[in-house]
């Protein structure tokens, strides 16, 4: 691929698309973002400074000069801090200076697999292939329930069910750039599918619909 090629990747949380965005940067040879550890960045650097997360002025000061490093900090993967980043992903001018990160990101040669909620409706409109990568919440909270087990999380199926279910509505219902499937985006369900047949799938449609 010669030109600058963008993969937007969307769906709800624990669906595999960073798994299958993973794999298909790797295949492709393209960067790869997962847009929602940026959220969680802005959510981590707040807390730190103690700053409230409703403060929307001072959640766009620290978006704009976001420490990128924070980003691979393992305590953004902790449930406060994904609660933390749902908080401020709600703040229209935090999504504003992200979106400019997100935009920079996917212009760089030789392009970019981008994941998130809003990458093929806002970041990336005009992005090469747009997957929409969903399961049925059962089937997300299960996966996410086994990896919680083997780390040692005390939490039932059922809790992690619920905490699915609220962060689901808490994406769709959002005013700004809520989760929804871009009107080209092609759907890859993979409530059924293990992980190799879901990346073997989502290569197919890749394949089908480049050009
Ligand atoms: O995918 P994740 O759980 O790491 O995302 C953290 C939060 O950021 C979650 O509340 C959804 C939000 N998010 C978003 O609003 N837009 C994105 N492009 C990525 C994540």
């Amino acid at each position: 691929m010669s030109k600058i090629f963008v993969l937007a990747i969307d769906g709800p949380a624990a669906s595999g698309k960073g798994t299958i965005g993973r794999m298909l940067a790797e295949k492709y040879g393209l960067d790869y973002l997962d847009t929602g550890s940026l959220y969680r960045a802005v959510a981590l650097q707040m807390l730190r400074a103690q700053v409230p997360l409703d403060s929307e002025s001072s959640a766009e000061a620290i978006a704009k000069s976001l420490d990128l490093d924070l980003t691979s900090d393992p305590e953004i993967r902790s449930s406060r801090l994904a609660e933390a980043a749902a908080t401020i992903a709600a703040l229209p001018k935090v999504r504003a200076q992200l979106k400019v990160i997100q935009r920079q990101f996917a212009q760089r040669h030789p392009g970019a697999v981008l994941d998130g909620r809003d990458i093929g409706t806002v970041v990336c409109p005009d992005a090469d292939i747009k997957l929409y990568v969903t399961a049925s919440p059962e089937i997300r909270a299960k996966r996410r329930f086994l990896e919680l087990q083997a780390a040692g999380s005390p939490l039932s199926e059922a809790e992690v069910l619920a905490d699915v279910m609220a962060r689901d509505k808490r994406d769709t219902e959002r005013a700004t750039s809520p989760l929804k499937p871009a009107e080209d985006a092609h759907l890859l369900d993979t409530s059924n599918l293990s992980i190799e047949t879901a990346f073997g799938s989502a290569v197919d449609i890749i394949e089908t619909h480049r050009g």
